[in-house]
């Protein structure tokens, strides 16, 4: 299975708001396992496919990044259908490489989706699943975890990237 490129900051993909999956057929069971693959060999521990490119409600989480079969979660269309308190932790994504802020999320989430066998499935999260659901979520919806922050900190970081991002074309 192939390690997929994770497109960055910049590409338009990541502010789109993904499809939904009506049909969960060979491409879509393939693209998880391949996002399943590229999380862990990153490593990371989430992904969406937007990340990956791919403008579709999937994502992918394992806190264990591959040590613990159990933790793996893949889930098609997940809704975030409840959510309790509010605490603020530093959060980093893939897509925003070397960038690190603290963001405020809820405590605890409720998430419903599907598996890939299409059976829908209900799951209660707290701690840091939860701020990865959140954010995973957030990605569905073209929405970047600094996007959570006060506009002049979102500017500024914005400005910090786009910075970068002419560097590398110099390059
Ligand atoms: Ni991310």
């Amino acid at each position: 299975m192939p390690i997929l490129e994770i497109i960055t900051y910049g590409n338009p993909v990541l502010v789109q708001r993904a499809e939904e999956i009506k049909k969960i057929d060979k491409t879509i069971i393939e693209l998880a396992q391949n996002m399943v693959q590229t999380m862990h060999a990153t490593p990371g521990i989430g992904l969406a496919a937007p990340q990956v490119n791919v403008s579709r409600r999937l994502i992918t989480i394992d806190l264990s990044v591959g040590e613990n079969n159990e933790d793996l979660i893949i889930l098609i269309n997940p809704e975030l259908i409840n959510q309790e308190g509010e605490i603020i932790l530093e959060e980093g994504c893939l897509s925003v490489p070397e960038i690190n802020e603290k963001v405020t999320r809820p405590t605890r989430v409720v998430v419903k989706g599907m598996d890939l066998e299409g059976k829908e499935i209900m799951i209660e999260a707290e701690g840091s699943l939860a701020r990865v659901f959140c954010h995973e979520i957030d990605h569905l919806n073209g929405k970047l975890f600094f996007e959570r922050l006060s506009p002049l900190k979102q500017s500024l970081i914005k400005k910090k990237l786009r910075k970068r991002a002419q560097a590398g074309k110099v390059e």
